[in-house]
């Protein structure tokens, strides 16, 4: 096996937002503000079924997430930020001593800037050039550097753009809420460019359903299996 199996989790409003834009330190509805506590505890307890969760540098700095259990039994899974120029700030919740935290920054990012974070704990794992990481390589290096079999990846939608971009989903769990969040500018569960028929639309085969009074919880697979294209 070449990478963990890796699940997208996303709560998505009934018109199909994560977020609507916000500033730093805002909150964001679509969370613990809105959501049933019983729903927030269904996706907690994700967190506990897993060896790491992965989020994009925007869900650190929105929202400066530990990452960690909230009332879910268990160990705390690792942490993995994707932060390929290291501009993680060194105050981020994340890099605290509830469990570790893997930093990914590409061969760009700059080294006093690695140095910082590694010095507050982290462990940085170097993967690609430029903004992006390379995911297929980083996900083979939590494998077999960091033993993670499963990885619970929450997003935002720009890191969930990269992961379906190279079909490296196993699972995605969907959380449908019984809002409506509205605005053009608000972000969905897959940001950045459409897909397109001529280079491929990623398909999907519902596999469970499950009614939680207003709420739906709705897991699919994909109809190619995921993995790593050499
Ligand atoms: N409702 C939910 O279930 C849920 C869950 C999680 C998050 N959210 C919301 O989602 C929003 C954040 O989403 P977002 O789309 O703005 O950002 P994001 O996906 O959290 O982060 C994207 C950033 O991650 C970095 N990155 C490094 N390598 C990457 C790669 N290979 N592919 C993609 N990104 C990579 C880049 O930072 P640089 O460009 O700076 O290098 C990129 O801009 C927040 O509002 C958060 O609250 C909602």
């Amino acid at each position: 096996m070449q990478k963990p199996y890796t699940i997208m989790l996303v709560a998505v409003s009934l018109d199909g937002k994560i977020s609507p834009r916000r500033r730093p330190g805002e909150v964001n509805p679509i969370g613990p503000p809105l959501i049933d506590p019983n729903i927030m505890q269904l996706h907690n307890s994700q967190r506990a079924r897993v060896d790491a969760v992965m989020v994009g540098l925007n869900c650190i700095l929105l929202d400066d997430s530990r990452l960690t259990l909230h009332g879910a039994q268990g160990k705390n899974p690792a942490r993995v930020v994707l932060d390929g120029l290291a501009e993680m700030p060194l105050t981020a919740k994340v890099l605290n001593d509830e469990a570790s935290t893997i930093v990914a920054v590409s061969a760009d990012a700059p080294p006093h800037r690695v140095h910082a974070l590694s010095a507050r704990g982290a462990n940085i794992v170097v993967s690609g050039r430029g903004k992006f990481v390379d995911l297929p390589r980083l996900l083979r290096q939590l494998r077999q550097e960091y033993k993670i079999h499963r990885l619970l990846v929450e997003g935002g939608g720009t890191v969930h753009r990269s992961m379906l971009a190279r079909n490296l989903y196993d699972e995605i769990q969907l959380i449908m809420c019984p809002f409506i969040i509205g605005g053009s500018t608000s972000i969905t569960p897959v940001e950045r460019r459409p897909f397109s028929i001529d280079r491929g639309i990623p398909h999907y085969r519902l596999e469970n359903v499950e009614v939680l009074g207003d709420y739906m919880y709705v897991v699919y697979k994909p109809r190619v299996p995921a993995g790593i294209v050499e």
